[in-house]
């Protein structure tokens, strides 16, 4: 098989599965109890917890470990929502937003807790933050923008809005698709909460971390018990952080990786061009891994189940919107009609791709998109 879908979920790493092993075997104490068993489940948890903050510069009494991108996201919107004097707090966000952003603030929107604000994408898939500035108002509590959007890999000024917005606001990014991507600094960034998922690079699914910077105000969204210093209940997903820290701690050798990546995507892209009446969504400046392209005339579902049957495993949006036949909403903010949004695939690769894999992927597409076409 040829997958071609780290955009959705990466393999896992093999180092990962050594570093897990003890956890499924003896090593299974709690780790809040009060033996020694339990003691060496928490030492590997807290040396996960400093692998994930390094990975991000921040502190390891920063990061809290939760259950994925998701909750992490969800935490964050919510939990600051929540956490003010103001009534009707005000939300700001972007059109491109994944559905994990965007339904959380909307939500909030509808049941008159917030007020809200999208910020529309240009036909490139980009924003600005004179845009993000625009929209601002008296009682903004949070800015909650992506660092790259998943479906086009398109980046977003993420540094230049932080000190636009000189800390009028709590700024959430969610970095889901930039962490193993791109190098990633906290203090660079300027945000003051930052989500991350583990299985977008190399660990567990059902794993993430929500970095809260010294001083942010924030509601736990998960009460419970007093895990993570109270600020998420639960007994911890000991197997999934440790994988999160294993899979943190290989990032530099995956970002050693990206120049040949971002060569392998560029040349794949190349080729996909030459299909005839094809285009990219989305320009520069984007994370090196993904192409979304679109193929006029292509249904992308029936491009998909060729491609399907020739071993290769693609997507057509987020993996969250696959099966619903609806097309995307970043490529419609974009300015796409249904039609041709529905005739975009997504292709994005990782460290073990070579010359060879993009070969093959070419060459089924050759095949593959005119029968699409019909
Ligand atoms: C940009 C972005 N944010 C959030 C998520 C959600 O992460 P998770 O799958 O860990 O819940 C994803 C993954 O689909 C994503 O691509």
């Amino acid at each position: 098989v040829l997958y071609v879908d780290h955009n959705a979920t990466a393999p896992i790493l093999p180092a990962v599965r050594d570093a897990i092993e003890p956890l499924l075997g003896e090593a299974f104490a709690n780790p809040s109890s009060p033996y020694g068993a339990a003691r060496r489940v928490r030492e590997r948890l807290e040396e996960a917890r400093a692998q994930v903050a390094s990975s991000v510069g921040a502190a390891p009494s920063e990061v809290v470990f939760v259950s994925g991108g998701t909750e992490a996201i969800e935490a964050a919107l919510w939990g600051v929502a929540m956490g003010g004097e103001a009534e009707r707090p005000h939300i700001v966000t972007a059109r491109d937003e994944h559905t994990a952003t965007l339904s959380v603030a909307r939500w909030l929107a509808e049941r008159g807790v917030a007020e809200l604000t999208e910020i529309p994408v240009d036909a490139d898939g980009h924003w600005t933050p004179a845009d993000v500035l625009e929209a601002l108002r008296p009682h903004t509590r949070i800015v909650s923008l992506m660092h790259a959007n998943n479906e086009t890999g398109v980046l977003h000024p993420i540094a230049e809005v932080a000190r636009a917005l000189g800390g009028r606001a709590t700024l959430h990014v969610d970095a889901v698709q930039t962490w193993g991507k791109i190098p990633l600094d906290v203090n660079q960034l300027g945000c003051d909460l930052l989500s991350l998922s583990a299985h977008k690079i190399g660990g567990l699914k059902g794993t993430g971390a929500l970095v809260v910077r010294g001083g942010t105000r924030l509601e736990p969204l998960i009460r419970g018990g007093l895990q993570e210093r109270g600020r998420r209940g639960g007994t911890e997903n000991a197997v999934g952080i440790v994988a999160m820290g294993c899979a943190a701690s290989h990032l530099p050798e995956r970002l050693r990786q990206a120049p040949a990546i971002r060569a392998l995507r560029n040349r794949l892209e190349a080729g996909c061009l030459t299909q005839g009446d094809a285009r990219i969504n989305g320009t520069e400046p984007r994370v090196g891994n993904t192409v979304n392209v679109e193929f006029a005339g292509v249904d992308a579902e029936s491009l998909l189940i060729r491609l399907d049957l020739a071993g290769i495993c693609a997507s057509s949006a987020s993996a969250c919107t696959t099966g619903t036949a609806r097309p995307s909403h970043v490529l419609t903010a974009m300015g796409r009609t249904p039609a041709e949004a529905m005739g975009a695939v997504r292709f994005s690769l990782g460290p073990e791709h070579t010359d060879q894999d993009v070969d093959r992927l070419l060459e089924a597409l050759r095949e593959a998109v005119p029968l699409a076409r019909e």
